[in-house]
């Protein structure tokens, strides 16, 4: 980040963040999540960097499917740039720490807090008696994730802005209810052109590895010519590109395009549409195809490579887990001791 490191002088610079292995990999997943995760590395940040499959199983996953898109999921992470020797990445469940500070957050949260998440109220839509607890509690353990590193900071999408809030609120009442500062109130980091990805056939959709239309999002393991039909279709407007930011509102669509092209480019939208001004879709298009061809195929080419050796990527994690462990537990621990708990 542009302003340098900052956090309370008692905790140590941290940045956590998960992604649910729920399927596979979005443009929308690597622009507003992977890229930054990246760009956070070896900055003067302890970097952390997790596949979260409890939070993928808080609603129906195959297993097979579930062990195969979090062996993915891992390459992804490797082949967008995340060095196992700077960050530490892994399993979220090979690390119990979560699921057990997690279950004392459950006992902090309030159900209100919890009913007013729209993930929630989106995913479990009218049928909540069925949605499963877990994807109720959620937040809590998105919280506890964050929390059993003292992670100061966590780079994400828009859309967690909210369960971020919630993760503050937890370690706010945490503090509070149990007279300690002993958990930081985290950061959001939600920066850069990209944020929110739309998708590419409605632009006041996200784009989505759960959209039942595939055309709607390019999936990091898209090959050049799939690549390039999706943008040709991609949903537009007849005008042409405007050569101000602000020409672009109220055309979600073409201004979804723009700021792909921007965070591919790593250039702001202005630079790009004072570049690309006056140009036509048609024009544009293709374009932004070469830029993103360009930039996406080295990393699904590594993902495929490593996909051949998951042996290769299983320890990787394995040792992720451990080097994790070393700081959740000491943390775990002393949670325990405030609340009260005996060992
Ligand atoms: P998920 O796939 O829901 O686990 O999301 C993992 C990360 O990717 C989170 O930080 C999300 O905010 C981010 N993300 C997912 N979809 C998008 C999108 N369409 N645009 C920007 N960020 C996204
Ligand atoms: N809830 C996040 C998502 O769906 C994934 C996630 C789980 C996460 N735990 C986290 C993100 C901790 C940041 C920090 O995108």
């Amino acid at each position: 980040m542009s302003e340098g490191v900052q956090t309370s002088p008692a905790f140590t610079p941290r940045v956590f963040s998960g992604i649910q292995p729920s399927g596979g990999l979005t443009l929308g997943n690597y622009l507003g999540a992977m890229k930054r995760f990246v760009e956070m590395q070896g900055v003067g940040y302890e970097t952390i960097y997790c596949m979260v499959d409890m939070h993928a199983i808080t609603v129906w996953q195959d297993p097979d499917a579930l062990r195969r898109q979090t062996r993915e999921l891992a390459a992804g992470y490797i082949a967008s740039g995340i060095d196992p020797d700077k960050s530490i990445l892994f399993n979220q469940s090979q690390v119990a720490e979560h699921a057990q500070l997690a279950w004392i957050f459950n006992c902090v949260a309030r159900m209100g807090w919890m009913k007013r998440m729209t993930q929630w109220k989106d995913k479990a839509g009218k049928n909540q008696e069925n949605a499963s607890l877990g994807l109720f509690a959620y937040p809590a353990l998105m919280a506890a994730d964050i929390l059993v590193y003292h992670a100061t900071h966590v780079p994400v999408g828009e859309d967690q802005k909210q369960h971020l809030e919630l993760t503050r609120d937890i370690a706010t009442k945490f503090n509070h209810d149990f007279k300690t500062d002993f958990f930081p109130i985290t950061e959001p980091v939600i920066e850069g052109a990209a944020t929110r990805v739309m998708s590419l056939r409605d632009g006041s959709k996200k784009m989505s590895k759960s959209d039942p239309s595939d055309a709607s999002r390019i999936n990091m393991t898209d090959d050049a010519d799939a690549i390039a039909q999706k943008i040709r279709k991609a949903k537009t407007d007849p005008d042409g590109l405007p050569s101000e930011a602000k020409g672009l509102e109220d055309r979600p669509e073409a201004r979804n395009l723009v700021n792909i092209y921007a965070a591919l480019a790593d250039q702001s939208v202005e630079s790009v549409l004072s570049e690309m001004g006056g140009k036509q879709f048609s024009e544009f298009k293709p374009l932004l195809s070469e830029l993103a061809v360009e930039k996406l195929s080295p990393i699904s080419s590594e993902m495929a490579r490593l996909m051949q050796s998951p042996d290769e990527i299983d320890a990787i994690l394995a040792k992720g887990a451990g080097r994790a462990r070393e700081i959740a537990a000491p943390i775990l621990k002393k949670t325990y001791e405030i609340v009260g708990m005996v060992g």
